[in-house]
């Protein structure tokens, strides 16, 4: 495994994309820091992480043919690899749509994927992992949790890294020879409040009751309507209330 341990840096991922640009770094070469001055997250564009406590990583993934209309089972093969990983600590890990990794109702993983695409191919992908492993308070984040806090003990972040490096492969061998109905199907098996029936706002404030049913080749999530109508909604078009 070629790990690149950091102290402090702005972002693992940016750091991993800038010097990419500069040397042919191998498949799977992970850089992770104990700190980000400037972590991206998705929604919120931070991420913050207590100095030391957590896993902040980012690993490159390289791609001989992988098309663009297929970057969905990217997200199902990552999500799924964290996924089955914290499941053998804790039993209540789910996947919230599109890949906020959750343990209960608190989320306990983030992850970022930034692709470089050239003629509708991924050539390659900076995958970016934020989990919370040591870190006992999150201020100002009541909806964050780590496995310690769940756990009551320290857990080693180093072994936890190469499992989850381990189970990365696995899930992108699936990705690359092309098992891409198993990926959907294990991410779909994974979601948060699949078949449970919810309420939902819409991004235009609507509050309706609609149940997850899936995710569609895209990526979109498909809710199923009180009525029987199944709707399918991208990212940001949709939240749990
Ligand atoms: C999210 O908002 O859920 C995604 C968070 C991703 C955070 C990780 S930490 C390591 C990597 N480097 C970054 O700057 N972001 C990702």
């Amino acid at each position: 495994m070629n790990i690149h341990k950091l102290s402090a840096i702005n972002s693992t991922n940016d750091y991993l994309k800038e010097l990419y640009t500069k040397v042919d770094l191998e498949n799977f070469t992970v850089v992770s820091a104990d700190f980000q001055t400037k972590g991206k997250g998705q929604v919120v564009s931070k991420w913050n992480s207590e100095n030391g406590k957590n896993l902040l990583f980012s690993v490159l993934l390289k791609f001989d043919n992988f098309d663009i209309q297929d970057s969905a089972f990217l997200n199902f093969a990552v999500s799924n690899s964290i996924y089955y990983v914290l499941k053998t600590y804790l039993p209540s890990i789910k996947i919230k749509w599109p890949n906020d990794i959750m343990a209960g109702n608190k989320k306990i993983c983030g992850i970022l994927i930034e692709n470089s695409v050239k003629n509708k191919k991924i050539n390659h992908s900076v995958v970016g992992i934020g989990l919370n492993v040591n870190q006992l308070i999150f201020p100002n984040l009541p909806q964050a949790t780590s496995l310690k806090i769940l756990l009551d003990k320290n857990i080693d972040k180093d072994f936890l890294l190469k499992e989850l490096i381990i189970a990365l492969k696995d899930e992108i061998y699936y990705l690359e020879n092309k098992k891409l109905s198993y990926l959907k199907k294990t991410y779909q098996d994974s979601l948060f409040k699949i078949n449970i029936p919810s309420m939902f706002k819409s991004k235009n404030n609507n509050v309706f009751m609609g149940k997850i049913i899936g995710v569609s080749k895209t990526g979109l999530l498909q809710v199923e309507m009180e009525s029987g109508i199944v709707r399918e909604y991208a990212n940001k078009e949709i939240g749990f209330m």
